[in-house]
């Protein structure tokens, strides 16, 4: 597997530099699109036998990366998680933040799912043993505190601020958690639980499941822990005739994939092996990557590459001739 990181690490950038042309043009739409068909472009030219176990949609919703789409000039066979832009609305509004994602591993590895919502707990290497998402929030928080011999009121726990984490958010607050609520993004929050230079403790949210996925692998990676739960969209966004028709056809969905919502997924199931590649390319300066840079005709990109059978963790900077991005992201661009 660690041998296709640099491969993937591509895919990542060119989806990121597809992204970066929309980049505070108004139209997530279209920067996302951009972003998909650089990495399909991307993928099909890499030696590789991929199947997308879990991205942003189904595949009556092209151009997304479709869940059982297959991809690749052939190789070893690997289930792959993506997002092509974690942060479409960053990107469109010229925001920070923003990302080009994906993780790989051997073939029935990675958990599939539909593009649903997914509760997240996750921690780093210290505190791997203190979280259990059938306790409530509040018990969560005081094990983690205690795993990491610290007082709750120095907790650290990053989470999105939409506005059905309110009451979750007052929780930690009055117990005295410091909570850092990211307008979007689920996945840069939860890497800064196993980055050693971040001061995030815990990430807790309900946000994408296809977002869940691409954490779980390289939480996995670097030795950490989550715990998910699928959630029918009528239990996250209130119950009315849209909600519950859309809840059943992921109901539906999961019964087909086998997969059960409301109960919980240790990381064993969301990623069964630690052997996975990670790849995370900047659009925009975020708390974990500089975004892509414009000077002259030079385009930089930088990108954080996991290859967890080795435990390598590099950032790769790399420099691109804007002038050949057409022929390299083909039409994704325009
Ligand atoms: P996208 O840009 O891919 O939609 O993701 C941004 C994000 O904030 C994710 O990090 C998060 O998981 C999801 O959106 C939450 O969904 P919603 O926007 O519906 O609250």
């Amino acid at each position: 597997m660690d041998e296709l990181g640099f491969a993937l690490a591509q895919v990542t950038e060119n989806a990121a530099l597809a992204g970066y042309q929309w980049l505070g043009r108004g139209d997530k739409e279209k920067a996302d699109a951009a972003a998909v068909e650089a990495m399909r472009l991307q993928l099909n030219r890499t030696q590789v036998d991929a199947t997308i176990v879990i991205g942003e949609g189904e595949i009556d919703e092209a151009p997304m990366l479709y869940i059982g789409e297959q991809l690749g000039l052939g190789g070893v066979e690997v289930d792959i998680a993506v997002d092509p832009i974690e942060g479409t609305r960053m990107t469109a509004m010229g925001q920070s933040n923003a990302l080009a994602v994906l993780a790989a591993a051997k073939k029935g590895t990675l958990l599939q799912a539909p593009d649903m919502y997914m509760e997240k707990l996750v921690v780093g290497p210290q505190a791997t043993h203190a979280i259990d998402l059938t306790l409530d929030l509040t018990d969560n928080l005081k094990n983690i505190a205690q795993a990491l011999n610290k007082p709750i009121n120095e907790l650290v726990v990053a989470t999105l601020a939409k506005p059905r984490h309110n009451q979750a958010i007052e929780q930690m607050q009055s117990l005295g958690v410091k909570v850092y609520a990211f307008p979007d993004g689920d996945v840069a929050a939860s890497l800064l639980t196993c980055l050693e230079e971040s001061e995030v403790d815990v990430m807790y949210c309900i946000g994408g499941a296809p977002e869940g996925v691409v954490s779980a692998a390289v939480i996995r990676a670097m030795g950490g822990n989550m715990q998910a739960r699928l959630l029918p969209r009528d239990q996250v966004k209130g119950k009315d005739q849209h909600t519950i028709a859309l809840a059943k056809v992921e109901i539906q969905r999961c019964a087909e994939m086998n997969v059960t919502p409301n109960t919980v997924l240790p990381l064993n199931q969301l990623a069964k092996s630690s052997e996975v590649i990670f790849a995370a390319t900047g659009i925009t300066k975020g708390d974990v990557l500089n975004g892509v840079q414009k000077q002259g005709q030079s385009l930089t990109t930088e990108t954080l590459l996991v290859q967890g059978k080795s435990k390598k963790i590099r950032m790769v900077k790399s420099t691109h001739d804007s002038r050949l991005l057409d022929s390299e992201l083909g039409s994704a661009a325009k």
